[in-house]
């Protein structure tokens, strides 16, 4: 599979079987992650691979917990019976064998500079661009995959499971694991479901999931083609 089309056949995988990832795997796609760009090559990253069985399900259960608790009802005010429907979703999720949690690591002093904050940005860009390489590579090789970003909302149960130092940051996590689902259809979505979910309409959550928004909204030549308002 070429880069591009492993890029766009990406999906958020919830669903996984329980079979063993090759740590051979793990590496190379681990060797993908590490290669991302970084300010002045910095690479503000550490790797935590999780494959040993009952630790992969822990951190699978803190990862359901925390999206039932902190996304579902803090954030998103979903409504419970909401919440239990969308949690069914996880089902399978259980079965990963084996998850990748991506910490910053600050291994320079700039974080004593007046631009500490953008620092940050720029490390967690970075992180960002680690993980989408993470993603990708894992595609390719026939991977399922999913950015976990909820733990930034509840870091200290998984810092005390895996003996994290305090000097790292959690910033996210995936489980990397072979599975049945296909790549879903990727119908475009409208702006509407946007501003309906941004305007209060929880259970716009469901369409908002569904799809990616058309390029016609989102690509600009040349200057903002969308006036001011939207
Ligand atoms: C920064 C970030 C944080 C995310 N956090 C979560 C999360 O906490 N729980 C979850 O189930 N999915 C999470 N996701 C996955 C998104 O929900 C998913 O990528 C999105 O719905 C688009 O679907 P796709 O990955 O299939 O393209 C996160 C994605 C990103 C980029």
């Amino acid at each position: 599979m070429e880069a591009l089309e492993a890029i766009t056949r990406r999906y958020g995988v919830l669903c996984y079987k329980s079979k063993p990832v090759d740590r051979e795997l793990i590496t190379k796609i681990l060797q993908a992650a590490a290669a991302a760009p970084s300010p002045a090559n910095t690479q503000p990253w550490e790797f935590i691979v999780v494959d040993q069985p009952d630790l992969a399900r822990s951190v699978a259960e803190y990862l359901v917990d925390t999206q039932a608790k902190y996304v579902f009802g803090q954030l998103l005010q979903t409504p419970e019976p909401f919440i239990e429907h969308l949690l069914t979703l996880y089902n399978e999720f259980y079965n990963a064998p084996c998850f990748i949690v991506l910490c910053r690591h600050q291994r320079t002093t700039l974080k004593d500079s007046d631009y500490s904050s953008i620092v940050r940005d720029w490390d967690l860009c970075s992180l960002g661009a680690a993980m989408a390489n993470l993603m990708t590579a894992a595609t390719e090789l026939g991977l399922g995959t999913r950015w976990f970003g909820n733990p930034m909302m509840n870091p200290e149960p998984l810092m005390d499971m895996l003996n994290l130092p305090g000097r790292v940051e959690i910033i996210a996590v995936t489980p990397l694991g072979h599975h049945e689902e296909t790549p879903k259809d990727r119908p475009n979505q409208s702006i509407q479901v946007h501003r309906e979910f941004q305007t209060g309409d929880k259970y716009k959550l469901a369409a908002l999931l569904k799809g990616k928004l058309s390029l016609k909204n989102v690509v600009h030549f040349n200057a903002w083609q969308h006036g001011s308002g939207a």
